[in-house]
């Protein structure tokens, strides 16, 4: 019997025995299920969820090998564009399954990855930003779910949404992924649109701050803006690239943290998810606009480097880019590998990039969506990039 057998065996026989000890359950119905990473995702899970009115007495029910615990829920409500959205967190002991309980009411069991050992696994998409409805975001997610159904957690790296207050395109998101949200834990990273308002001004990005409660950083001032987790023989740095929108004072609070972070953390691979590329591209049409590297990738890269970090995952360019290995600005193979990820939603930038010179693979062009699967252990990482329908067009390995 595998692992998955066996969880959904003993959902079923949980759910068995607490009908057998004559408790008339009532259903409870609950919106946007979803699992957020906790600093390490072996040993806790954070859930959040939605309701259309506010309850009193929800918690969480998680059972370990037949044993159930009970976890106290926390109203984690929040209003933005207009609207209240009655929203509960929980932080809970990892398990086999857990469901959300209120009185005499719960909702069906929901399976728990179990994560342990040296290895790990992700499954990596980005700017899953949609015009007119989020279907193509829904079908490439539970595609590259269904493939790689033994994924640790997912990652976005950014441009979740097209407009970060429109509480639609938000909803919209958020159904798409609920199948399979409750089960395996994911790892925002914010975009600038993520900071966009009504009005395409920027604005503090309520929705996604309050959305997603990610782990504490310790700064009061950019809580939720940045953050770190492990998982298997990785550690995990999710930085904040909007300070054009948001202001610059996050750029050193970030770097000190960074330093820190990074420092005290005895896992052998370090790898950054952040929204805005390192590198800046020509564009057609533009030529007073040179090659060369971005503002992220001027304050940051050198960070990386000394650092150590192996592997850092970039977006907002809607195209896959991988440049392999770089210092000091240029092609090292000691370096830090650098892999631009294209995107997930249905926003596309066709013909606008010139190739880059540190550019080693492209996707095909005229480019659709993409996405990458990241996996390791204590000695491998290697990173895939595929297409919607599953074919490979990258791959690279590094080795400790
Ligand atoms: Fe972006």
């Amino acid at each position: 019997m595998n692992r998955r057998t066996f969880i959904k065996l003993s959902a079923v026989s949980v759910a068995a025995l607490m009908t057998g000890c004559g408790v008339e359950e009532k259903t409870l119905e609950v919106k946007f299920l979803r699992q957020i990473v906790t600093k390490n995702i072996s040993g806790k899970r954070l859930v959040m969820w939605q309701v259309d009115e506010p309850l009193q007495n929800l918690s969480v029910e998680v059972s370990v090998n037949g044993d159930t615990k009970i976890f106290p829920a926390q109203d984690a409500s929040f209003t933005d564009d207009g609207q209240k959205r009655i929203q509960y967190a929980a932080q809970i002991d990892s398990g086999d399954v857990y469901r959300i309980v209120d009185g005499e009411a719960a909702t069906a069991w929901h399976e728990m990855k179990n994560i342990s050992g040296d290895d790990f696994k992700a499954i990596i998409f980005s700017d899953s930003q949609c015009g007119g409805g989020y279907d193509t975001w829904g079908e490439l997610a539970r595609q590259a779910i269904e493939r790689n159904s033994d994924a640790d957690f997912f990652v976005d790296l950014g441009d979740i949404v097209d407009n970060g207050e429109d509480t639609t395109q938000w909803e919209d998101w958020l159904a798409q992924i609920k199948k399979f949200a409750p089960q395996i834990p994911f790892a925002p990273v914010m975009g600038n649109h993520e900071t966009y308002s009504r009005e395409w001004t920027v604005r503090t990005p309520e929705a996604y701050l309050n959305y997603f409660a990610t782990p504490d950083n310790g700064d009061e001032n950019f809580s939720r803006r940045f953050y770190s987790f492990e998982v298997g023989a990785a550690h995990f740095a999710v930085l904040d690239s909007q300070w054009d929108e948001l202001g610059r004072e996050i750029i050193d609070a970030q770097k000190n943290w960074l330093r820190r972070d990074l420092s005290s953390t005895d896992k052998p691979w370090k790898i950054i998810f952040i929204h805005k590329d390192v590198l800046q591209y020509r564009i057609n049409g533009r030529p007073e606009r040179p090659e060369g590297f971005s503002d992220v990738g001027k304050i940051f890269m050198p960070e990386f480097e000394s650092l150590g970090v192996d592997a850092v995952f970039t977006g907002h360019l809607h195209t896959y880019r991988n440049r392999g290995r770089l210092k000091n600005f240029q092609d090292d193979e000691k370096g830090t590998l650098y892999i631009l990820s294209g995107l997930s939603g249905n926003v596309r930038y066709s013909g606008l990039w010139i190739n880059h010179a540190l550019d080693k693979t492209i996707a095909p062009q005229p480019e659709t969506d993409n996405y990458l699967v990241l996996a390791g252990d204590e000695k491998k990482l290697s990173v895939k990039c595929f297409l919607p329908d599953g074919e490979l067009i990258d791959e690279v390995t590094l080795k400790k």
